[in-house]
């Protein structure tokens, strides 16, 4: 109760002091007079220029003419040169030269820890170029290259490879000229082998779909299903996402581990490659390949290998979750958009994969799904693989597992 009485009291003083103030500004100096009446309006109540308010807040009276207040500095040579004190003493309040420095990238004064909190000092990240932005500040040139090169161009990307392949679908047909529905006699992927292709597959569409939304649905969502249903979806698969992610760089690993082993380069991959396995070919005889053809190979490396590790590297930056990187704004913008070039090269790439995986070779689908592919599907497509099964260089069935036995039963 006192110290509320108290509160009044000295806050209504300082009321009666501050307009006590005004009426003495208003006779005493002829050039700021006409405008104190009007700024005083926009002080709060309980401010008294020049004095501690409440909070202790300091006040300035700009109206307080001093011999240096020069409204006109501008006028003069060094005006530009001038740091924040100086422009203070000529021009009070203008704190142009220390936000011009803000803008610049300097660092002002924080008491928190450098390892914690690397960028607490900085406001606005200094200019950069990234490559394909103007020299801006970091924040924008990162906003400039998503906004005018990744979105337009990756959109324009992915979209030309799906429609690659559906006018040759359209055009031309699956390929391949057996469906492989003869006695399934060979092992082509054990389980293991399955499971660590479909843990990554079924990640990987999540993470495509969700990415997609991510950078597309803004332009092509939000227009047709509204800004409610929208967000919803977007953090529902922007959630998805982020647990996705995991799974896919663990799938990934095995999926390297499990399957480099076939996917050096072998005898007839330059052959295979020349006439682009026959895809274009009149009679689309596929040319003579190992358990992989190169073009599998080149998925493997390119798509598999190499993005996919630059993919999986990048996620893991904007997770935070690689150790001794010091995490910086710039660190999250470079890794945004390595992650997105990254990412759009590589689902183009594998538009091709999924389509030739699915309807556009006769049989593939029923190997990845089955495990098991009969002697003809086998002798057209891989016929050195299935010379050295003939041969017994190479087990017809490769896992001794009665779930293997089971999956090989179903598929016959
Ligand atoms: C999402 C849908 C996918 C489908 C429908 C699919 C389908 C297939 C099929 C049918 C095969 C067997 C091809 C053959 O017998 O030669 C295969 C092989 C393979 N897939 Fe996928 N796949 C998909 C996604 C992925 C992803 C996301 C990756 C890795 C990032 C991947 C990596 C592989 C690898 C390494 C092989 C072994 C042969 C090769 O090197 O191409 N697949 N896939």
């Amino acid at each position: 109760m006192f110290l509320r009485s108290a509160l009044l009291v000295s806050s209504l003083l300082l009321g009666l002091s501050g307009s006590v103030f005004a009426q003495t500004a208003q006779q005493g100096q002829a050039a700021a007079v006409q405008a104190a009446p009007a700024a005083s309006k926009v002080l709060p109540d309980d401010a008294v220029p020049g004095q501690a308010a409440p909070g202790g807040i300091q006040g300035q009276n700009i109206f307080d003419v001093k011999p240096e207040v020069k409204p006109d500095a501008s006028s003069s040579a060094d005006y530009m040169k001038q740091s924040n004190g100086q422009r203070n003493a000529v021009q009070p309040g203008n704190n142009a030269p220390m936000w011009r420095g803000v803008a610049a990238g300097a660092d002002g004064f924080t008491s928190l820890p450098k390892s914690q909190a690397p960028e607490a000092g900085n406001l606005i990240q200094a200019p950069v170029k990234y490559p394909g932005s103007r020299f801006t500040t970091a924040g924008e040139a990162w906003r400039q290259v998503r906004n005018n090169w990744i979105i337009p161009y990756g959109g324009a990307l992915f979209l030309i490879a799906l429609g690659a392949v559906a006018i040759y679908f359209f055009t031309r047909g699956p390929l391949g000229h057996t469906e492989g529905d003869g006695p399934a006699v060979i092992e082509r992927f054990t389980p293991f082998e399955r499971s660590a292709h479909w843990a990554n597959a079924i990640a990987f569409s999540i993470l495509a779909i969700s990415g997609l939304v991510m950078a597309f649905g803004k332009f092509l969502l939000l227009p047709v299903i509204g800004l409610t249903l929208f967000g919803g979806l977007t953090y529902l698969l922007k959630t998805l996402h982020n647990f996705a992610g995991p799974v896919f760089a663990v799938s990934l690993l095995v999926v390297i581990v499990t399957f480099i082993r076939d996917e050096w380069p072998q005898r007839g991959d330059l052959k295979w490659l020349a006439r682009a396995g026959g895809a274009f070919s009149k009679t689309r005889v596929e040319p003579p390949s190992y358990r992989f053809n190169a073009g599998e190979k080149i998925i493997f490396w390119a798509g598999v290998f190499f993005l996919g590790l630059i993919v999986v590297g990048s996620g893991l930056v904007m997770d935070k979750l690689i150790p001794n990187i010091v995490y910086e704004r710039s660190t999250m913008q470079v890794a945004h958009m390595v992650h997105a070039v990254s990412t759009v090269l590589m689902m183009s790439m594998f538009t091709l994969h999924i389509y030739l995986g699915t309807i556009g070779m006769r049989g593939a689908y029923k190997a990845m799904r089955t495990g098991w592919v009969d002697e003809e599907w086998a002798k057209e497509h891989h016929p050195y693989w299935y010379d050295d099964i003939a041969a017994g260089k190479i087990p017809a069935q490769r896992s001794q597992t009665p779930a293997a036995d089971e999956a090989r039963a179903r598929a016959a």
